[in-house]
């Protein structure tokens, strides 16, 4: 016999492999275990239930229970059944190498994440009870790959007006997140002949990858501080950028770089990829409205909600200029289909609702008193220190004098139970880097530890710059 399957009250198969010996059950009991698909505390069904299930005798049953009691996998209860052991956890397997996740530090300063102890739980639970109720049943059917028509035109609403963005409904497209928008539009690209994409010198290792996994070659192009230098992008099919507020250096794409960007794509029949990824937040002055409105035939806008609500909540969005528009929507149809309906229908009533602009407006004043305090405690503890890239978005670049060891300082915060990320980190070249910068993410931890992370960072730098 092959295979004998044995079903527990729960949802459980216990996999008998071989003869149906005392040996193999255990070994298959073992394996559950060891597997996590058997829990500590779970109760075991009965020797008699078990056995009837597998088909073999009572007492092979009994036995293999007792042996396992007996190694410690297992507890019996006088008269109230067989459990797994709390001490069967410790005897797990480990994960393997490099699937382990690592403790998150007790203070977390390093850019990525915003505060998302802040998510508005209550007003996205009144969303979607609201969204939930009143929907018609039609928006459950297979639907549209560009996403729900409601959530659509929400949003161009909604983009036009905080964000300035040339946007109808017909050329959005949701996505899960910038990352799953970005890998749609390479593949497009890759299939229409493109073979390099321009994209800054600095910035996430994981947007390059997939730029790199869609078959594209990625031409690293530095940065200064007037942003990305557009006049190296050159012969690229393509290049992307974080115009509003540079991923990691923090600094705007100037005017005259933003109108050399798009007269480059124009003339050399290329397109932008734009990554407005923190583009709501923006502090010393009016925002500054996406390149993508200078020229929607060669920028394709990308949004995300990962800053403005979580990145647990997986929603983005592409603004398609017309001539890339069906290929994009294609390829979404192709390797995903459409964005899960119930969020995209909770989405459409929170903006609708107001709910989005009131959230944003009102994180955008608390990161703004962060970002105070942050300025505030670095400028009294550890005054040589340049804090850069502050006029927008959730983190700050902290330029250390010369002599400060940025690696120690970040080590040293490490040990102290504070992250934060080295400017080196988001190098995508093999160029050294030049600055001695640390990347400190105001914006991410929750309000009960922001002043202490502060204040524990802080105690870093001055030590290290005495
Ligand atoms: C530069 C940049 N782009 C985009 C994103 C958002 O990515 P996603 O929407 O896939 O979460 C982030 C988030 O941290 C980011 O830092």
């Amino acid at each position: 016999m092959a295979k004998t399957w044995a079903t527990f009250g729960a949802d459980l198969h216990l996999d008998v492999r071989g003869t149906r010996s005392r040996a193999s059950l255990e070994r298959a009991l073992r394996d559950a275990v060891q597997s996590g698909r058997l829990n500590a505390g779970t109760r075991l069904p009965s020797t008699r239930a078990l056995a009837a299930d597998l088909g073999i005798a009572r007492n092979t049953v009994a036995e293999a229970y007792a042996q396992l009691v007996a190694e410690g996998w297992f507890t019996a209860r006088t008269g109230s059944g067989t459990w797994v052991s709390d001490q069967a956890v410790a005897r797990k397997a480990r994960p393997r190498p490099g699937n382990e996740r690592a403790r998150p530090p007790r203070y977390d300063l390093s850019p990525g994440s915003p505060n998302v102890s802040s998510f508005p739980r209550t007003e996205w639970q009144a969303a979607a009870r609201r969204a939930v109720a009143n929907a018609p049943s039609d928006a459950l059917r297979y639907g549209d790959p560009r996403g729900l028509h409601a959530l659509r035109t929400e949003l161009a609403d909604y983009l036009a007006r905080a964000r300035g963005v040339r946007a109808d409904a017909d050329s959005i497209v949701i996505c899960s997140g910038f990352v799953q928008g970005l890998s749609l539009v390479c593949r497009v690209l890759s299939s229409r002949g493109v073979t390099t994409l321009a994209m800054e010198e600095d910035g996430h290792r994981l947007h390059r990858d997939v730029v790199v996994n869609a078959g594209l070659r990625a031409r690293p192009i530095p940065i200064d501080t007037d942003g990305v230098q557009v006049e190296r992008f050159g012969s690229a099919g393509a290049a992307m950028c974080t115009p509003a507020h540079q991923f990691p250096h923090g600094v705007p794409l100037v005017a005259a770089r933003r109108t050399a960007a798009v007269r480059w794509a124009a003339e050399n029949r290329a397109v932008v990829i734009e990554d407005d990824y923190d583009g709501e937040f923006r502090f010393d002055r009016q925002a500054i409205g996406a390149l993508q409105a200078l020229a929607p035939d060669v920028v394709i806008y990308a949004g995300t909600a990962s800053k403005a609500l979580a990145p647990g909540v997986r929603l983005g969005w592409l603004v398609a200029p017309p001539g890339l528009r069906d290929d994009i929507v294609d390829a979404k149809r192709l390797f995903d289909g459409p964005h899960g309906t119930l969020d995209q229908l909770t989405f459409a009533e929170f903006l609708r609702s107001g709910a989005h602009d009131r959230h944003v407006r009102s994180r955008r004043l608390a990161y703004r008193r962060r970002r105070e305090h942050l300025l505030r405690s670095v400028s009294q503890h550890a005054p040589a220190v340049r804090v850069l890239g502050v006029a927008a978005g959730l983190h700050a670049v902290l330029e250390l004098p010369r002599g400060a060891d940025a690696q120690a300082v970040i080590a040293t915060a490490a040990d102290r139970g504070v992250a934060i990320a080295g400017m080196r980190e988001f190098r995508l070249s093999r160029r050294p880097v030049q600055s001695n910068g640390i990347v400190v993410s105001y914006g991410t931890p929750p309000d009960h530890a922001f002043s202490t992370a502060i204040a524990r960072l802080c105690a870093v730098l001055a030590e290290a710059i005495r």
